[in-house]
């Protein structure tokens, strides 16, 4: 396993090997009673009815890849290596089936046996609990973090803020542990409390979320168990793809390069030639990938909503573009 593509069918029929439904992305448009975002932002998001029990799941464990697209970075974008509004998030997810236990179980075998990760520069995260939630620290995912052959110095514990998973309102919802990949003390701050979640440094890449998912926020702020314990992960495909092959912005994966190859072989500049040759092209390969897949899923330009987002992307490429000397696109 070495390419995005790889990576992306990789995880689906390692899921489906193992019992789960494997079903297509969900559009970019959340159905009309979602009213938590303006587009799909996470895996889970289509899955919120079988979670919260209003709905029979097709089966009662289903693996996805989700077109995703967030909002709030857009101006972001093209400043550093990382930052993307549109993105792939790879999930699994189990209906009252397996739990914490399970979830760690898959992850786990999934970055030793497929992604054949180096377990060493592995970490994970897990809610350090919250007493305005009523809850402890999540001492059960710590014992089976351990029993799994993490060493309790790689478990670092993080509040609600970083460690407990809500799509943004109302909802189903739950304490989450991540899983971290290390790229380096060369990397870090170098000072001693350095571990994932440090302020100070990008040494620790988050790239796979397991939501422990047994909460409904009600609208508020209390907390009500779900009908049942369940599970709802979500790996960042771009990001696990810098991991997978040793580069450390998503840019340089093999799915950007190939349309800043495109992009280079039509300007002439090529990604890396000056500051401003590498913010055009990560401009250009978010926001054209951004955009096709809106227009794809039935997006048009206009002055609100996500038609307003649409014509703010497509005016930021066009500019970018004509840095580049793209002046015909
Ligand atoms: N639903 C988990 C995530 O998006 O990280």
């Amino acid at each position: 396993m070495q390419t995005t593509a790889e990576l992306r069918e990789g995880l689906l029929s390692f899921f489906e090997s193992r019992g789960h439904l494997r079903r297509p992305s969900a559009s970019l448009i959340p159905p009309a009673w979602d009213r938590s975002t303006l587009f799909t932002t996470a895996g889970m998001q289509p899955l919120m009815p079988y979670f919260l029990g209003r709905e029979q799941p097709p089966a009662p464990l289903l693996t996805t890849t989700q077109k995703t697209f967030r909002t709030q970075d857009i101006d972001e974008v093209g400043l550093d290596g990382h930052h993307l509004t549109f993105f792939e998030m790879l999930g699994n997810f189990s209906f009252g089936q397996y739990f914490k236990e399970g979830a760690i179980a898959y992850a786990t075998e999934f970055v030793q046996e497929q992604m054949q990760l180096d377990w060493d520069r592995i970490w994970v995260t897990v809610h350090a609990g919250d007493p305005d939630l009523g809850l402890g620290p999540d001492e059960a995912a710590i014992e089976l973090w351990e029993k799994i052959g993490m060493p309790r110095e790689r478990v670092t514990l993080l509040p609600t803020s970083e460690n407990f998973w809500s799509v943004g309102g109302p909802g189903p919802c739950g304490p989450d542990s991540e899983l971290f990949w290390d790229w380096g003390e060369t990397f870090g701050c170098r000072q001693p409390d350095c571990a994932p979640g440090c302020t100070r440094c990008d040494r620790f890449l988050e790239f796979w979320n397991l939501v422990f998912m047994e909460y409904e926020l009600q609208a508020d702020g209390s907390l009500t168990p779900l009908p049942h314990q369940n599970v709802d992960t979500g790996m960042g495909l771009e990001r696990a793809a810098s991991v997978l092959q040793n580069v450390r912005s998503v840019y340089e994966t093999d799915g950007y390069q190939a349309i800043m190859d495109w992009i280079a072989s039509e300007s002439g500049v090529a990604y890396g030639d000056s500051d401003a040759a590498t913010k055009a092209h990560r401009i250009l390969a978010d926001h054209g990938r951004g955009m096709t897949f809106l227009v794809g899923d039935g997006v048009t330009p206009s002055n609100e909503g996500r038609g307003y987002v649409l014509r703010r992307i497509i005016r930021r490429a066009v500019q970018q573009a004509r840095t580049i000397g793209l002046d015909d696109l």
